[in-house]
């Protein structure tokens, strides 16, 4: 006898008319690449995650690149990371040059063990790329002793945990710069897209520099990394993740927005008059 086999979707995007509605008001504005709607849309992300500065992307990739770089992470670098994740938490270090060395997971939580990171600690490493899997945080605290104890930087890819919280508080408030992803997957959709997040103003701005191609905010001008404060090289190698924001990007950064596909983002939507109305376009849970 033949059995019916029936596919159950992880998760899928909600697209209505609200969505529809803003997209076309994007594209009616002629600002397809950053712009208000970008600006607004890392204001209210960084509000809804508790951190002081956001800067959009386009793509969880790019914003981990991006804090690797800004770490500077270079050739031959040991970077500790978890073997347990999506490529491009390993990718990121790997493409200055970064060499990943992978601390096992705790088995319980699926997350790197931070006994794992402190025993893969060598002279030579110089930053932690720690995950929260299935958007489970990591251990937060004890892999920042271990950052601060040993002079390392520790980044976080929070690609797949917009929403979560780490000791009561909402992932992205505690400090360490972390990456939210929006591929439509995620709980909320840009398309393709990604935030970083971060407590400090001046990584905020080296991020909105390099995600443009090196022009600092506001300018037109490009300028080598050097002037940046990062890595002497202006390579070609970087441009995946320097590049503008697209005019698709645009279109759906402001659609997503109203595109949560999860009830915890509500009141964000209903505080804001720019998306007044999105709430009524949110999925039935049932
Ligand atoms: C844990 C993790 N890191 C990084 C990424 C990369 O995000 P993006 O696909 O937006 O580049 C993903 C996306 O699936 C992810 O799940």
């Amino acid at each position: 006898m033949r059995q019916e086999v029936r596919g159950v979707s992880l998760s899928g995007p909600y697209l209505g008319e609200r969505e529809e509605e803003l997209v076309l008001e994007v594209m009616r504005s002629g600002r397809l690449s950053l712009g208000p709607t970008i600006d607004r849309f890392e204001e209210l992300l960084a509000e809804r995650v508790g951190a002081p500065y956001a800067a959009a992307v386009s793509s969880g990739t790019a914003g981990l690149h991006l804090l690797c770089i800004s770490a500077g992470i270079g050739s031959g670098d040991e970077v500790v990371t978890t073997p347990y994740s999506f490529a491009a938490t390993a990718n990121c270090f790997v493409y200055e040059g970064g060499v990943p060395v992978f601390a096992d997971v705790d088995r319980r939580t699926l997350n790197i063990d931070p006994a794992a990171v402190e025993a893969a600690v060598t002279p030579r490493t110089k930053a932690i790329v720690a995950v929260d899997i299935y958007g489970y945080p990591c251990e937060l605290d004890a892999l920042q002793r271990i950052a601060d104890r040993h002079g390392l930087g520790l980044i976080q890819d929070s690609c797949e945990a917009l929403g979560a919280e780490y000791r009561g508080a909402p992932l992205g408030s505690h400090g360490p710069a972390c990456v939210f992803a929006f591929y439509p997957n995620k709980q909320i959709t840009t398309g393709e897209g990604g935030l970083v997040v971060t407590d400090d103003e001046g990584a905020a701005g080296l991020m909105r520099a390099l995600r443009n191609q090196g022009r600092a905010p506001g300018d037109t001008w490009l300028q080598p990394r050097l002037s940046l404060g990062v890595s002497p090289d202006f390579s070609s190698g970087t441009c995946h993740s320097t590049a503008p924001l697209s005019a698709s990007k645009a279109y759906t950064l402001s659609c997503s927005v109203a595109t949560y596909s999860t009830l915890w983002v509500t009141p964000l939507m209903l505080k804001d008059d720019t998306y007044k109305g999105c709430a009524s376009t949110l999925p039935s849970t049932g």
